[in-house]
């Protein structure tokens, strides 16, 4: 593998990348989220623009400051997400990456005043929300599309089975349910599963993570354009 910044796949590239948790209002003062850091997304942020990439970062709501010389653009929901993401692959995108942990669902109204306790049980009512990653993998002027996916229980299987139904390029597993990795974690472990292969790394940290995952990335970003 080629160090980052010395002339690799990645040098002038567009790289979009999606981060963080989507939040989901149910009233003025309440939200459907998750515990997503974000950390992922920014450290790959920071590992494609040191490559010499041109970033945007499209976010939901975190703690993290901007990675330097990346262009971040904050949003809230799902929809926001979807809306976001598809102007920033409009403007030019060579390479696509989907880290956020975007709500499957919404409440299908959001009240308009702060929603006041009376029955002792209460139920909302869901919609799905749109998949960002989908979307753009689906556009017949498509980038290289890479996804995460979280999972608890057959991460071979599961990851295998969304990249094959998102018609991704790669996609990146992590299985949330490791002690001390993943999901609002300094720590990773991953395998990376492409059509006709795959790599695990790990345990290490999100930032050593990140910068290994963008190099394999630009490898086989290279090999697509060659
Ligand atoms: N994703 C997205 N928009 C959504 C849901 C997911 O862009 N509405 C992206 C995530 O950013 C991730 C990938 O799709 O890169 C997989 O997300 P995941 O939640 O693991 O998969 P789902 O397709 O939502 O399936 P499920 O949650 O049922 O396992
Ligand atoms: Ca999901």
């Amino acid at each position: 593998l080629l160090d980052a910044g010395n002339g690799t796949a990645l040098t002038g590239k567009r790289v979009v990348i999606t981060a963080g948790p989507t939040r989901e209002p149910i009233d003025p003062v309440r939200y459907i989220s998750n515990h997503s850091s974000g950390k992922m997304g920014y450290a790959l942020a920071s590992a494609a623009r040191a490559a010499g990439a041109h970033v945007v970062l499209v976010s939901g709501p975190v703690t993290l400051p901007a990675p330097a010389g990346v262009e971040v653009r904050g949003v809230l929901t799902a929809q926001d997400m979807l809306r976001e993401a598809s102007r920033a692959v409009d403007e030019g995108c060579d390479l696509f990456i989907a880290t956020a942990a975007v709500a499957d669902y919404r409440p299908e109204n959001c009240a308009g005043d702060k929603i006041k306790k009376s029955s002792e049980a209460m139920s909302l009512s869901l919609v799905r929300n749109p998949d960002t990653l989908a979307t753009i993998a689906g556009r017949t002027d498509a980038p290289f599309t890479v996804g995460f996916a979280a999972e608890t229980a057959d991460v071979e299987r599961y990851a295998t089975e969304k990249m094959q139904r998102k018609k991704l390029n790669m996609i990146v597993a992590n299985d949330v349910s490791a002690p001390g990795l993943g999901f609002n974690s300094d720590n990773n472990a991953v395998t990376v599963f492409w059509p006709g292969g795959n790599e695990s790394m790990g345990p290490d940290s999100k930032t050593n993570i990140a910068r290994r995952l963008m190099a394999m990335i630009g490898d086989h970003l290279g090999e697509v354009a060659r």
